[in-house]
């Protein structure tokens, strides 16, 4: 019997359609599995279900000689050394697409909430300092008519800009490669990075973490955008240099941010991000919806038992180069 390992209890049905093909160790905890333990019991597994919060590198590779299966219940795969994977011949699946929707609505959630200052409202509220309607009160940024710009236009950021157009907005982005089909179908406009900066009044970091895009959002690139600027991060934190960002909202060089991710992940509570009114900080919620997180439970484990029966995943980042 095949042997699995599993990095947290998922939700919907996903254990009992693993448990009926394998022998599953499930890790029961709600923090993430400890790396000594994720090290024992790789040691004879065949298929590894992880989370974004485990590191799959070439050390664990090596203590793991059969597994042939690591299945993400996540799109974003920076925490796994794919090439290190190809190497020894192991499938790794992610689950795109099934995320896109909900993804994109917290970005457009946290876009709105940033730029009209709904957090800062309800602090105002809660500590009692509503008492008459005033003129300039905890004025926002406009939303609708304004110009987004997206960097990382995939499935994700497609999405956002369909979202931005609904308000109206002039819709800018900036992707590795440049995408006349989606030009051509939704009206958005490319820009160099430097030029997006500067143009738009809200900007959407939606670009996979690689060795090109860390601290891609350092001093540089926020002094290039407009202090009336907002910035949404439902990416990976390592996009955004946090110390320039600090520097950046509080010296007044743009309005607000609103990060789901940080660096590091969680934030600890005494990071001086926290203490500023026009910071915006949830806990990687992007795609935290009933519906969506099933949907990817569901697609990582049919990734994992695909590959397990050397069947072709429905959604593989290196099958294409094991030759599988
Ligand atoms: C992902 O899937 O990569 C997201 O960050 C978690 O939903």
């Amino acid at each position: 019997m095949q042997r699995i390992v599993v990095t947290r209890r998922l939700p919907g049905d996903a254990h009992e359609r693993i448990r009926g093909s394998a022998d599953v160790r499930v890790w029961p905890d709600d923090r993430p599995i400890p790396r000594d333990v994720l090290e024992q019991q790789v040691a004879d597994a065949d298929g590894l279900l992880c989370m974004l919060t485990d590191r799959i590198d070439a050390p664990l590779l090596e203590r793991a000689p059969s597994l042939q299966v690591v299945s993400t219940m996540a799109v974003g795969t920076d925490n796994i050394d794919v090439d290190a994977c190809t190497e020894r011949g192991i499938r790794v699946g992610n689950t795109p697409d099934v995320l896109n929707g909900a993804t994109a609505d917290m970005a457009i959630a946290l876009l709105l909430a940033a730029a009209r200052r709904i957090p800062e409202g309800m602090t105002y509220v809660r500590e009692g300092r509503w008492r008459r309607w005033e003129p300039e009160l905890l004025l926002g940024a406009e939303v609708h008519g304004s110009t987004l710009g997206i960097v990382g236009m995939g499935r994700i950021g497609t999405e956002i800009a369909r979202r931005g157009l609904g308000f109206g907005m002039r819709v800018l982005y900036h992707n590795r490669h440049r995408r006349p089909e989606i030009e051509a179908q939704l009206g958005t406009l490319y820009r160099s990075l430097d030029e997006l900066l500067a143009e738009s009044d809200h900007v959407v970091l939606s670009c996979p973490l690689t060795e090109e895009t860390y601290h891609l959002i350092d001093a540089q690139a926020l002094d290039r955008m407009q202090p009336t600027a907002t910035l949404i991060n439902i990416a990976r934190g390592p996009i955004v240099d946090p110390r320039a960002l600090e520097h950046a909202l509080r010296t007044g060089q743009i309005f607000a941010a609103a990060l789901d991710v940080t660096e590091p992940e969680p934030i600890p509570a005494d990071d001086p991000l926290l203490a500023l009114p026009n910071c915006l900080i949830v806990p990687h919620l992007g795609s935290a919806t009933l519906q969506t997180r099933k949907a990817m439970a569901d697609l990582a484990v049919d990734n994992l038992l695909a590959g397990l029966r050397g069947e072709p995943m429905p959604a593989c980042v290196n099958c294409h180069l094991i030759g599988r």
